[in-house]
């Protein structure tokens, strides 16, 4: 229940802050031709500038002594999805949950090694603006039990003692809801409990949330695993939209998925890094066995 408890981090806004217009939605990676929808895989995606937000350096995670990350040093860049893939019970979730300290929630957990966030140490940064600045979604959608537009203001707080009021959130909300693709959607009716959404909606809402604090970074711990296919691509065609501007890791057991929306790719297996590199390098021609076992069914 600890996702529940975590309250996510504030956002201060400055009344003179414009936000952005909510833009309508675009199809950015998938376009649509006669009716059919097309998408570039990691393979073709057009490069886009990227920028280290994230690096682990031989980071390790035990719980009670048994290890379950070993030693796993991997960048994290703006510009450059990563999906992290590997049977259950590898440290997939581990390791993001290392990622904004969220691990040492668990008190038998211990770390070595280290985790930088734009060249800094974690260790010395605030907690709560870590994790302002690296957001995380989880496998169930966790929406908040209030309307949708409170789950999204619940972290966008003004600076000073005045409370905003509705009319100065509003853009911010839609702002965050529209890069979620979900505005188009919910407009209309932004005092909806958010827990009547569907699932895939729910899910867009908690990305959505995430978004509206402004993070560098994004984790999404198997973000579709309880979707259904259309919820789920909705989601990988934000995750391709938003790829440009946030640093994004994604677990996921679908290797559909993962050539669909990864620029680079790291396997992970009984919490070794076996093997990271392009879409192209994992999938087409994996340099160890058990990737190549992996990546094409033979286990897992
Ligand atoms: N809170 C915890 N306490 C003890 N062991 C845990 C805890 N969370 C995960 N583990 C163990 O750590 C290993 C990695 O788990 P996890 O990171 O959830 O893997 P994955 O996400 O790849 O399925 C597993 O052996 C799991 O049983
Ligand atoms: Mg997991």
């Amino acid at each position: 229940m600890e996702k529940l408890n975590t309250p996510p981090p504030v956002r201060r806004i400055s009344p003179d802050k414009k936000s952005k217009p909510a833009k309508p939605s675009s199809t950015t990676a998938a376009s649509k031709r006669n009716g059919k929808v097309s998408v570039k895989t990691g393979r073709s995606r057009p490069k886009v500038e990227s920028i280290e937000r994230m690096r682990t350096v031989d980071l390790g995670i035990a719980y009670g002594g048994k290890s379950a990350v070993n030693g796993v040093s991997l960048q994290i860049k703006k510009g450059e999805v990563l999906a992290l893939i590997g049977p259950s019970g590898c440290g997939k979730t581990t390791y993001l949950r290392s990622l904004n300290l969220l691990v040492e929630q668990t008190p038998t957990a211990t770390r070595t090694g280290k985790i930088m966030l734009d060249g800094e140490d974690v260790d010395k940064l605030e907690l709560t603006e870590l994790r302002r600045k690296v957001g995380m979604v989880f496998q169930q959608p966790n929406p908040f039990p209030m309307s949708i537009f409170d789950n999204i203001a619940y972290g966008i707080r003004e600076r000073g003692s005045r409370k905003p009021t509705r009319r100065v959130l509003k853009p911010f909300v839609e702002e965050a809801l529209d890069r979620a693709n979900l505005l188009e959607e919910v407009k209309d009716n932004l005092s909806h409990p958010a827990l009547r959404l569907s699932g895939g909606q729910q899910q867009r809402l908690c990305i959505a949330r995430s978004l509206a604090v402004e993070p560098e970074v994004l984790l999404l711990d198997e973000p579709c695993s309880a979707l259904d296919p259309r919820s789920t691509a909705a989601i990988e065609d934000l995750v391709l939209k938003l790829r440009s501007e946030i640093a994004i890791v994604i677990v996921t057991h679908n290797m559909q998925q993962a050539q669909r929306v990864a620029d680079r790719v790291a396997f992970m297996y009984l919490g070794d890094l076996v093997e990271e590199g392009t879409v192209t390098q994992v999938f087409d021609k994996p340099q160890q066995k058990r990737t190549r076992d992996y990546v094409s069914g033979d286990f897992g």
